[in-house]
């Protein structure tokens, strides 16, 4: 069995009965926000030990997660979201560029710019359930 109609038989049989587009994505959504956020912890750990060539890498990889992100969101057309995926994607560009010229402080400056858009998608679209997992809201 190819692994793309396993998946689609896993979302489509599992908790996203109800919502066949989820069977499109190329992997669940939870998995790609805990490679986010591990990447993102990533570039800060680097940043404060001046390891400028180490958060380059990680940012341009927050960028391809941040695409994937937005890909995401466009089955859905929903505005802010795709708006900060976008947004987020040109701040992880900005840190790589600051990276790359060896200007950490820049780099700080624009990697502290990012929050804003992991809590704006958060609060509008992610919504806790009792037992602590998170629901997607379109
Ligand atoms: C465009 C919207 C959007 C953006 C931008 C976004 N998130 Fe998320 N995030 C979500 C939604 C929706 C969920 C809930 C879905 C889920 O967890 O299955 C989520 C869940 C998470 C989770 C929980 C994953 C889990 O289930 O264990 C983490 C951690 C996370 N996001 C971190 C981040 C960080 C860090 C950033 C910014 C660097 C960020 N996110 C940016 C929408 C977004």
């Amino acid at each position: 069995m190819s692994r793309r109609l396993a998946w689609v038989i896993i979302l489509t049989s599992g908790v996203f009965a109800a919502r066949a587009s989820f069977a499109q994505q190329k992997r669940p959504y939870n998995e790609l926000m805990k490679d986010v956020a591990a990447t993102y912890a990533s570039i800060k750990k680097n940043l404060d030990a001046n390891a400028a060539p180490a958060a380059a890498a990680d940012a341009a990889k927050l960028q391809t997660l941040f695409k994937d992100t937005e890909e995401f969101w466009a089955q859905f057309k929903t505005k802010d979201a795709l708006d900060a995926a976008k947004g987020a994607q040109d701040a992880a560009v900005a840190i790589a560029a600051a990276a790359k010229a060896n200007n950490l402080q820049k780099a700080q400056a624009s990697y502290s710019g990012v929050g804003k858009f992991c809590n704006g998608c958060h609060t509008s679209h992610r919504e806790q359930m009792p037992d602590k997992t998170y629901k997607i809201k379109p």
